[in-house]
């Protein structure tokens, strides 16, 4: 055990200065501003270089010279005073680590990057495969789908309260994303997201399964039942009183004449 802990603790003191690697999700076709940090600011270098898999995408001089490489030229905007560079209309093939390194009395790694390129999720299917139900109680089967994954997902419910079976359930769908379905109040939801976007699809328990009521009685707090069966009261009481009021006038009425 102590052993782990003094390796461990090796490895960190081996390497020095070297920071954690930075991740950072893009949406697929949008830009992204790659900074050199204020504290890593290279005050006397001879040149700072971006770097992506061994090639040099730009660099920056100390007489305020930029280059931009190969391929990247017009992908690539720099800026001279932050040494950043703006990559544009990144697609999946821009995903990896991106280096930031001054070359100066010697070479130091001044930050990294690593890009994750996504994009955004397809839209989700929301099917109802099965219902059964009586007259106090409903259980359903759902499926929510994606061009490569699906879940299923049982549900059972009373008039006021449905559970899960198993409770939310989810998947990582082959393209890395996920897939879930939970219950929230009275609707089933399906759930596809990645880093950089999600979409649901939802269905209202009420829709497939009449028998119930929905939890409107019963949840937390003041219940809208409550307020309702309240407001109910105060106008009756209201009403009987008016009643009572113009037939206690009237009687008195005629007693006087
Ligand atoms: C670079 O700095 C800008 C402005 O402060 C910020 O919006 C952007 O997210 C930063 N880029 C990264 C990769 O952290
Ligand atoms: C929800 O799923 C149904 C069934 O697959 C589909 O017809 C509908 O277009 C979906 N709605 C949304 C908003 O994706
Ligand atoms: C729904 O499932 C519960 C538990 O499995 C069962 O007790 C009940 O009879 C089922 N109701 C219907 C209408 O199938
Ligand atoms: C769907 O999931 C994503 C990621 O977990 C989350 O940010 C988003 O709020 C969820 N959407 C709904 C409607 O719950």
């Amino acid at each position: 055990m102590s052993i782990f802990v003094i390796l461990g603790l090796l490895l960190c003191i081996e390497a020095p200065g070297s920071s954690a690697v930075t991740p950072v999700f893009v949406k697929k076709g949008d830009d992204l501003l790659l900074n050199v940090t204020e504290e890593d600011d290279p005050q006397r270098f001879i040149i700072v270089v971006w770097k992506f898999r061994g090639n040099t995408l730009a660099t920056f001089s100390p007489n305020g010279k930029t280059t931009v490489f190969g391929a990247y030229t017009g992908r690539v905007e720099t800026s001279v005073k932050t040494f950043s560079v703006k990559l544009n209309n990144l697609q999946e093939a821009d995903s990896g680590v991106y280096t930031a390194q001054v070359l100066g009395r010697k070479e130091q790694t001044l930050i990294e990057y690593d890009v994750t390129v996504q994009a955004p999720v397809s839209p989700v299917g929301l099917t109802v495969d099965s219902v059964s139900s009586s007259s106090d109680s409903c259980n359903l089967t759902v499926t929510c789908s994606t061009q490569d994954s699906h879940i299923s997902s049982t549900l059972t419910c009373d008039t006021q309260t449905c559970s899960q079976e198993g409770g939310e359930r989810s998947e990582v769908t082959t393209s890395g994303a996920s897939l879930r379905v939970y219950l929230e109040t009275d609707s089933i939801i399906c759930n596809h997201s990645n880093q950089v976007s999600w979409t649901k699809n939802m269905t209202n328990i009420q829709d497939v399964c009449p028998q119930h009521a929905g939890s409107e009685c019963v949840s937390a707090g003041i219940s809208v039942c409550l307020v309702k069966t309240v407001v109910f009261s105060v106008g009756l009481v209201v009403m009987v009183s008016a009643v009572i009021t113009v037939h206690i006038m009237e009687k008195l009425k005629k007693k006087k004449l």
